[in-house]
């Protein structure tokens, strides 16, 4: 039925027009309290054997929706509803920008992938923080992604950085430092540890003066070389980090300026996942991202040694109700298993 409406309806219109769309009527969705709680119902994950708890904070699923979304915080509890276990919002930044110019996001239906160059249109942690506060209603996992404002510098980026994760921590289930976006310049340039080690102290210490103490991540490209990989590991290990989110998009294509997600990124956001678990074990939590599908791909990244899932633009090409179902069919999985709970398939063959 979706593949219909998108193949004849969605597809003719302008990508980031439909995806506005969605987004407004999300939040209207956020703010219709009895609607969102029959979704709420009907479609989130409430199987126990799908619990996982990462970094102190408990998921009622390991799939939630990825960084990119909701830009602004404007309608996770929505989304929760219709079947992610979390919603990462954002790419937040310090102060609002407009992001660059149209036509910045690209459908590739044949290859089920997206290309975009949004450059971090958001309106600024401050209105971020707003609309955090006001999140009420059903119960939903948040984590807030943190970028560079595009006009500052990159020498006074680590105080850009501070500034939103001063408005933003308190009010984060979990804090991700994205230094892996293609379209701002210079922001994947933070990923060399000379530069991001500045930044991530800054930053956790910031996320630690939280009552509640932060859990802060990082967030890095598919496009680094395995030993950078690396380095940015044992780095995120000595800093005490909770965890590494991989991937953001890759440059690596021949297509429009942008990065690219969606079944291409799937096989080198895999590659990358194994070689973090097999440096790092499971001495931080690994969200794996990139070209997610379907359940065997949440399955394959469980058992490669990520404790959660994210996908972005296999919900553009899955329908609304993607993420209730892949859950579904995982709590199916994890029983045909003879298991009692998903966490135990996490790193069964790193
Ligand atoms: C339109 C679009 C916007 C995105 N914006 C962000 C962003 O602001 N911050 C970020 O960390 N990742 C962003 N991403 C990357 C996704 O979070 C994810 O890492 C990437 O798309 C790979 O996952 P996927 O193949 O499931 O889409 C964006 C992706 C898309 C498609």
């Amino acid at each position: 039925m979706y593949r219909l409406v998108f193949t004849q309806v969605l597809r003719r219109f302008d990508a980031e027009a439909v995806h506005r769309l969605t987004v407004r009527g999300l939040a209207v969705l956020a703010r219709l309290p009895m609607l969102k709680r029959l979704l709420h119902r009907a479609f989130a994950p409430h199987d126990p054997v799908l619990r996982v708890t990462a970094f102190g904070v408990h998921f009622p699923g390991p799939f939630g929706l990825a960084a990119g979304f909701d830009k602004d915080a404007a309608c996770a509890e929505a989304i929760a509803a219709l079947g992610f276990s979390h919603v990462e919002v954002g790419t937040i930044t310090a102060h609002a920008q407009p992001g660059n110019p149209h036509p910045r996001l690209f459908r590739l239906p044949g290859e089920r992938a997206v290309i975009n160059r949004m450059g971090f249109n958001n309106s600024g942690a401050r209105a971020a923080a707003r609309r955090l506060r006001r999140t009420r209603g059903v119960p939903v996992v948040v984590g807030v992604n943190i970028g560079k404002t595009k006009v500052v510098p990159e020498s006074e980026a680590v105080a850009d950085y501070v500034a939103g994760a001063r408005e933003l921590a308190p009010l984060a289930d979990y804090l991700v430092v994205n230094v892996s976006s293609p379209n701002t310049p210079g922001l994947r340039n933070l990923q060399a540890v000379e530069l991001l080690r500045p930044l991530l102290v800054a930053v956790k210490e910031v996320a630690d003066a939280t009552p509640r103490r932060t859990p802060l991540l990082v967030k890095i490209a598919p496009d680094l070389a395995d030993e950078d990989i690396d380095a940015v590991a044992d780095l995120a290990v000595e800093l005490g980090l909770d965890g590494i989110i991989a991937t953001n998009t890759t440059i690596r294509h021949g297509g429009e300026t942008g990065g690219l997600s969606g079944r291409p990124l799937k096989a080198r956001s895999l590659e990358v996942l194994r070689r973090l678990r097999a440096k790092v074990d499971d001495r931080l939590t690994l969200i794996s991202v990139g070209g997610v599908e379907d359940v065997d791909d949440v399955w394959e990244r469980l058992l490669a040694g990520a404790t959660l899932v994210q996908g972005y633009t296999g919900w553009i090409y899955g329908g609304p109700l993607w993420a209730a179902r892949i859950h579904r069919q995982l709590a199916r999985r994890v029983r045909r298993h003879g298991l009692s709970s998903v966490t135990e398939a996490i790193g069964r063959t790193a």
